[in-house]
């Protein structure tokens, strides 16, 4: 039917090529011998000063001949091009532009040609250079900032373990010399409040140990990640009243610092959301490393949830955890993998393909 109607109409349908938004052509014998006008304005020049007179390649950006010349040849051997070809074109004005181009191969005035269509997509590759670029920055910024609120929460963490603790300490060694050294006669009240402030001093101890290690315990450095691993989970088991159990596999040297604080974050996280979520009676954290590939997994046996639907939530503050996780492990070329569903627990399973440990 459609070819009907061209057919009868040669004269619309040349109409309609002439008028076309897109630009279409014809090549044969490497010549442009057919281009419409909008081909012509895309590379700044008239039709006329192209049709019969240019080589298709001088149109062409010198780093993307080869390709387009590859291309052609594909086309004049009658394979056809399952997509379209992106490349870059100079035009009379010397300036780059990108097009995407379609073409196949006709039989034109009785010899071999091909003929296609071309669309200019620079404002399109532009847009995507600048949102790559952003993204880059964007990457690039995050990445920072994880560092610096990494160097800080060290920073406090020391300074709440060094200098309060130890002067809490202190304190309470001095509350303890003057309780000893009290006359027979001081006041019943005297020791209450004494006794009182001895358990303060005690409470704010443990307290102060507590901010101090979940911003960053000095074990990760002192020890290195697996002891701290097994600290924190079995702590947060006990803490829980769950059965928390850690393996891990492969792993005899340590990795870099930054490395190993990622993953203690992640399991922090991981560890947090299962007591905040899940409702579950067990945790399985699983550390693994074998050729280069770090392979941590976080299970629980709890309520589960439904990860598509958070996954395509628009509200991304309701997620800032699992985004946490994923910005954190980028660093690192990690993935994460969510297996969860409703009912049926959840499995945290993140991979770093290469991963080189440290003194080997
Ligand atoms: N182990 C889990 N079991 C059940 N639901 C979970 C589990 N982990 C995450 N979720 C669900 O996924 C959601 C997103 O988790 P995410 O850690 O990103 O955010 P959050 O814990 O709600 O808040 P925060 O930003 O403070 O971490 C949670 O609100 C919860 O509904
Ligand atoms: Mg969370």
């Amino acid at each position: 039917m459609t070819k009907e109607i061209f057919a009868l109409n040669t004269d619309h349908f040349n109409e309609m090529v002439e008028a076309a938004l897109v630009g279409i052509y014809i090549i044969q014998d490497d010549l442009l011998r057919y281009v419409n006008p909008a081909l012509a304005r895309m590379f700044g020049y008239h039709p006329k000063e192209l049709i019969d007179r240019v080589n298709v390649l001088d149109l062409i950006h010198p780093e993307d001949r080869e390709g387009v010349r590859s291309r052609m040849r594909q086309r004049f051997t009658g394979e056809s091009a399952a997509t379209p070809h992106v490349a870059r074109g100079i035009t009379a004005a010397g300036e780059v532009i990108h097009f995407e181009s379609l073409a196949r191969f006709v039989i034109y005035q009785g010899r071999p040609a091909i003929t296609g269509t071309l669309v200019n997509v620079t404002n399109c590759v532009q847009a995507q250079d600048k949102l790559e670029k952003h993204r880059q920055q964007l990457k690039r910024l995050s990445a920072q900032l994880i560092a610096s609120r990494e160097a800080e929460s060290k920073r406090i963490s020391q300074e709440l373990h060094d200098e309060i603790g130890q002067a809490l300490t202190a304190v309470s060694i001095n509350l303890a010399q003057i309780k000893q050294n009290l006359p027979q006669d001081v006041p019943a009240a005297v020791h209450k409040r004494l006794a009182e402030s001895e358990a303060l001093i005690a409470q704010t101890l443990i307290l102060t140990r507590k901010i101090s290690l979940e911003l960053r315990p000095t074990m990760l450095d002192d020890l290195g990640l697996i002891p701290t691993l097994r600290w924190y989970i079995h702590q947060f088991g006990d803490r829980l009243n769950i059965e928390a159990a850690f393996t891990t596999n492969g792993i005899r040297q340590s990795f870099s610092p930054e490395l190993e604080t990622v993953v203690y974050r992640v399991v922090q996280e991981g560890l947090t959301n299962i007591a905040r979520h899940a409702q579950a009676s067990k945790i399985e954290v699983n550390l693994d490393y074998q050729a280069g590939r770090l392979l941590l997994t976080i299970t629980d046996n709890g309520i589960g949830f439904d990860v598509q639907e958070l996954l395509q939530s628009k509200n991304v503050d309701h997620r800032l955890g699992l985004l946490g996780i994923e910005e954190r492990i980028s660093l690192f070329v990690g993935t994460l993998n969510i297996n969860s569903s409703p009912g049926k627990g959840t499995t945290l399973r993140i991979v770093f393909p290469s991963i080189e440990l440290r003194h080997i």
